[in-house]
């Protein structure tokens, strides 16, 4: 981990790297671990960075049954997860403007209490609201940048970097039994 803040600090990033899939998965499951409700996910990364992976695994941790497909909706653009809190699930990547955004009405999923998980939704930040937690994945070397906006969202990110670290300290020292 290579924090450039203090940790509880608000604002700011945290880098994680993400070597292997067993990795974004640990990575999934502190997400999973740490979040609740009214909280906003952004997922940014290159085609294939492994924002569909995280999301799948992330579910899978909150107890989706492995029966339910978990993919990208790319075309239905959201997708409702019966997990609790439940998580909505959505791929802004075809949206072009900020109409669109606005009318999915994931602000007001937010204040239902839902988790929202949005795959490309840094060019629609207003439709997502305040204090969202950005988690960029990058390629070569693979590794997540986690950028609070807020309170409540740097309270989630030291979370997830704590767990994750907890996690991969776990497995290096070859004390847990990896849940692939
Ligand atoms: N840490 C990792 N190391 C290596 N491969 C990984 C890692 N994390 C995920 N992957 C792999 O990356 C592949 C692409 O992942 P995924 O489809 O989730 O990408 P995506 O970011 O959602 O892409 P798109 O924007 O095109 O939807 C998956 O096959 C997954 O197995
Ligand atoms: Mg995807």
């Amino acid at each position: 981990m290579l924090p450039d803040t203090a940790p509880g600090a608000s604002g700011g990033s945290t880098c994680l790297d993400l070597p292997t899939r067993r990795a974004t998965k640990c990575l999934a499951r502190a997400l999973a671990s740490a979040i609740a409700p009214g909280d906003a996910v952004i997922l940014t990364g290159a085609l294939g960075a492994g924002k569909t992976f995280l999301v799948r695994a992330l579910c899978r941790a909150r107890g989706l049954d492995a029966s339910v497909r978990v993919v990208s909706p790319t075309f239905t653009l959201i997708r409702e997860v019966a997990t609790v809190p439940p998580i909505a699930h959505a791929d802004l990547y075809r949206l072009t403007s900020a109409e669109e955004a606005k009318q999915l009405g994931l602000l007001e999923l937010r204040d239902r209490g839902w988790v929202l998980i949005v795959e490309w939704g840094e060019r629609h930040l207003e439709a997502i609201g305040p204090d969202s937690l950005m988690l960029s994945i990058s390629l070569d070397p693979r590794r997540a940048t986690l950028t609070a906006s807020g309170v409540r969202s740097s309270a989630l990110r030291d979370q997830v970097a704590a767990c994750f670290e907890a996690s991969a300290r776990a497995i290096s020292g070859e004390r847990c039994s990896p849940r692939q």
